[in-house]
């Protein structure tokens, strides 16, 4: 019999390094533990609603929150299919920004948490989690922040608090695992420790069906 997949989430807010790590992770779990592995990332913008979602981070349109709220809700929904489909034939994703990135971003704007959190429930479930974290000024340092629209320090900061304070570690997220990683180290010393909490949990895992987000 086939064993699933992992579905690993990588989160936290821009500039902690996440997509070096899940690129770190993926090449680990293919090329040492020689399992099938895939990245993906959200908000997918080589869809129509990605596309949409693209233009708006860009600038280049304006939106209402709630409106854009569900186009990044709708961005994972039209996804489910084919992560279900990997993980049931045994490849592992590893996956830049999901459903916590949604709701921290939009709750920062002052939404209301559970009415975010709602269009989210049903998803497919994260196995583990990865919470990347610095400080937002450390994280600001490590250059200037892109032109598009969250990359500004006031807005960070309140996007990790809502993190931090509702997100990591709470009862809506039960059942799934965060690992909190000090993102503020060098690179190898970061993916080090991921591949090895990888490496401790990945059987027993696997051996539990994939869940849904509740
Ligand atoms: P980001 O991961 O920063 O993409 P890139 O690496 O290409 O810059 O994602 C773009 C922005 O979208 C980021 O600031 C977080 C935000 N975002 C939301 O507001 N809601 C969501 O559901 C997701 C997935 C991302
Ligand atoms: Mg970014």
């Amino acid at each position: 019999m086939i064993k699933r997949g992992l579905f690993i989430l990588f989160e936290g807010v821009d500039r902690v390094g996440k997509s070096t790590q899940v690129q770190a992770l993926t090449n680990h779990i293919s090329n040492v533990q020689k399992l099938q592995t895939k990245s993906l990332r959200f908000p997918d913008r080589t869809t129509p609603i990605g596309q949409i979602i693209n233009q708006y981070l860009q600038n280049a349109t304006n939106m209402d929150d709630r409106a854009l709220h569900l186009l990044f809700s709708s961005n994972r929904w039209e996804a489910r299919d084919s992560i279900l489909e990997l993980l049931n034939n045994g490849t592992n994703i590893v996956v830049d920004r999901y459903s916590y990135s949604g709701v921290a971003y939009s709750a920062a704007k002052g939404i209301d948490f559970d009415w975010c959190y709602a269009c989210e429930k049903g998803l497919p479930k994260p196995d583990l989690i990865f919470y990347l974290t610095m400080s937002s000024e450390d994280a600001t340092k490590r250059g200037e922040y892109g032109g598009e629209r969250y990359e500004k320090l006031d807005f960070q900061k309140k996007i990790k608090q809502i993190y931090e304070e509702k997100l990591v570690d709470q009862p809506n997220s039960k059942q799934t695992t965060w690992k909190i990683i000090n993102a503020n180290r060098p690179i190898d010393e970061i993916s080090n420790e991921i591949s090895s909490i990888f490496d401790s949990e990945f059987k027993n895992i696997q051996s539990s069906p994939i869940g849904k987000l509740e």
